[in-house]
């Protein structure tokens, strides 16, 4: 898939089928995400990768937002041994980019951390950044919801020449 397209065709989409997903696709998702350059290269990202159903489904309890994550093939949850948020973006959207190119979707969801951090035993000292569901989209319900329909503000809103 062209770079370009695949980064801007990318959308966040949450309704899988009750498909796996190939191991040496998790796998490549996992090496994207250990790829993704960090500062000083300090490489803060771990990953908890939760198969299950039964631990799908724990996650998915935890947020009427994000129930979808039961229904995902694989969750992943980025956590931090050292808190920096711009290194766990570029390492989230490097393993959906790499997962979109293998036709898999995916959707980051907010969960409440503490709970999170409970279920998973995940040590006080390390920082729980991002959760995000893995799987392939089911066709039949591929189109977003209405209230999130891929809006995105004009380029000349976003955009200042030189400076403010
Ligand atoms: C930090 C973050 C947290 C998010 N949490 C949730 C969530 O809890 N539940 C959910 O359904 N979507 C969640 N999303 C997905 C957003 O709703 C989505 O990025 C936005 O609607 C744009 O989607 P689009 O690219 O398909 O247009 C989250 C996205 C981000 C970046």
């Amino acid at each position: 898939m062209d770079l370009y397209r695949g980064t801007i065709s990318k959308r966040d989409r949450r309704a899988f089928l009750p498909q796996p997903i190939p191991e040496e696709s998790l796998r490549r998702i996992l090496q994207a995400g250990r790829m993704t350059p960090s500062s000083k290269n300090a490489e803060p990202n771990r990953f908890i990768v939760v198969r299950s159903p039964e631990g799908k489904q724990a996650l998915a309890d935890l947020s009427p937002m994000a129930r979808w994550l039961a229904d995902a093939a694989v969750v992943i949850v980025i956590a931090q041994v050292n808190e920096h948020p711009f290194d766990a973006g570029r390492c989230a959207q490097n393993m959906m980019l790499a997962a979109w190119n293998d036709g898999i979707g995916s959707c980051p969801a907010h969960l409440p951390e503490e709970r999170v951090r409970e279920l998973l035993g995940i040590p006080p000292e390390v920082f729980i950044n991002r959760v995000i569901g893995f799987g392939y989209l089911d066709p039949e319900r591929s189109g977003p919801p209405p209230a999130v329909a891929r809006k995105r503000k004009p380029l000349e809103e976003l955009v200042h020449e030189e400076r403010w």
